[in-house]
């Protein structure tokens, strides 16, 4: 199977993944002797080294490649070079700008494809979050508030896996600054009770929540627009006056953070912050991922 979208994994598939990641926490080790290719055509921290870590723990291998080092920059087509990527990778973890592409390289690789993050989803990301916030809160009768930009390719793919969970979801951002539409109705698809409020309320969206989660307010590839979204979502920063509407709530963040942008630091630093757990558990998830995926063949 390919993870392009978040919604490509059953509620049953994600519980099965979390508990192959609670095996691993608790030193369980698993075998997937197999070669993991990392494309990317941005930056990464996190994933790549949590996808490189985790393979290499299986047992397996793995090889980054920069998309401007290959004949891509060059003009080779994207169904080429994934065809190519097929034939020497068992799986194709990639980080893309355009999410046509990861589908585009699904339809052309022989290999299993992993979105590591496009401009519409970031599922892994997603999964570490969801499977953070297990550790705090029964899924179920969560809420977790999404604050800043509300469109972003984090809110999206956290939509699809906390409504499988029954979460509820609080999108908190500017007026007229709208969330994915077709990301909303998958996920109102995924669970008939789905439960979002999306307000431009500080205090009427994050009220209640067991999480606030941001992420940054100009994400890869946005650049030129930067000074707009910047001003533009400047009033939803994460700081205390926030978390003084849901004073127990857990601070959440995929990170890189912008601090003083998105969030301030002391909030990112502070007791309520889970955002180092979080990171930790991409390689958890992603180790998990790998053996999950391993058995989960086309
Ligand atoms: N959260 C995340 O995906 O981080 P990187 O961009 O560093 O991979
Ligand atoms: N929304 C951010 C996430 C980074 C992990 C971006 O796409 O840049």
């Amino acid at each position: 199977m390919h993870i392009l979208s978040a919604n490509d994994l059953s509620l049953n598939d994600i519980n099965k993944i979390f508990l192959i990641a609670d095996q691993i926490s608790s030193g369980k080790s698993f075998k997937v002797k197999k070669f993991l290719t990392l494309f990317f055509e941005k930056p990464s921290t996190r994933t790549r080294l949590s996808f490189e870590v985790a393979i290499a723990r299986l047992g397996g291998s793995s090889s980054y490649i920069d998309s401007s080092t290959t004949h891509m920059s060059r003009g080779e087509s994207i169904e080429d070079t994934s065809k190519i990527l097929g034939l020497y990778s068992d799986f194709i973890a990639a980080r893309l700008y355009n999410h046509k592409d990861i589908k585009t390289m699904a339809e052309y690789s022989s290999a299993q494809v992993i979105n590591s993050l496009t401009d519409l989803e970031h599922p892994t990301q997603a999964l570490a979050d969801v499977y953070t916030m297990k550790k705090y809160k029964k899924l179920k009768s969560g809420k977790v508030a999404f604050i800043g930009d509300i469109a972003a390719n984090t809110a999206n793919s956290l939509m699809l896996v906390a409504s499988k969970f029954g979460m509820k979801i609080s999108l908190i951002g500017p007026k007229k600054y709208n969330p994915n539409s077709g990301i909303i109705k998958i996920a109102e698809e995924n669970n008939k009770d789905f439960n979002i409020n999306i307000t431009d309320s500080i205090k009427e969206g994050v009220k209640d929540a067991d999480f606030i989660y941001t992420d940054t307010f100009v994400s890869m590839g946005q650049e030129v627009e930067a000074e707009n979204r910047k001003k533009l979502f400047a009033p939803y920063q994460l700081n205390s006056s926030v978390l003084k509407i849901a004073p127990s709530a857990k601070v959440m963040h995929c990170l890189p953070a912008h601090r003083g942008e998105e969030i301030t630091s002391d909030i990112l630093d502070g007791k309520q912050s889970i955002v180092w757990e979080q990171a930790r558990n991409k390689l958890i998830i992603n180790e998990a991922l790998l053996v999950f995926i391993s058995s989960n063949k086309k």
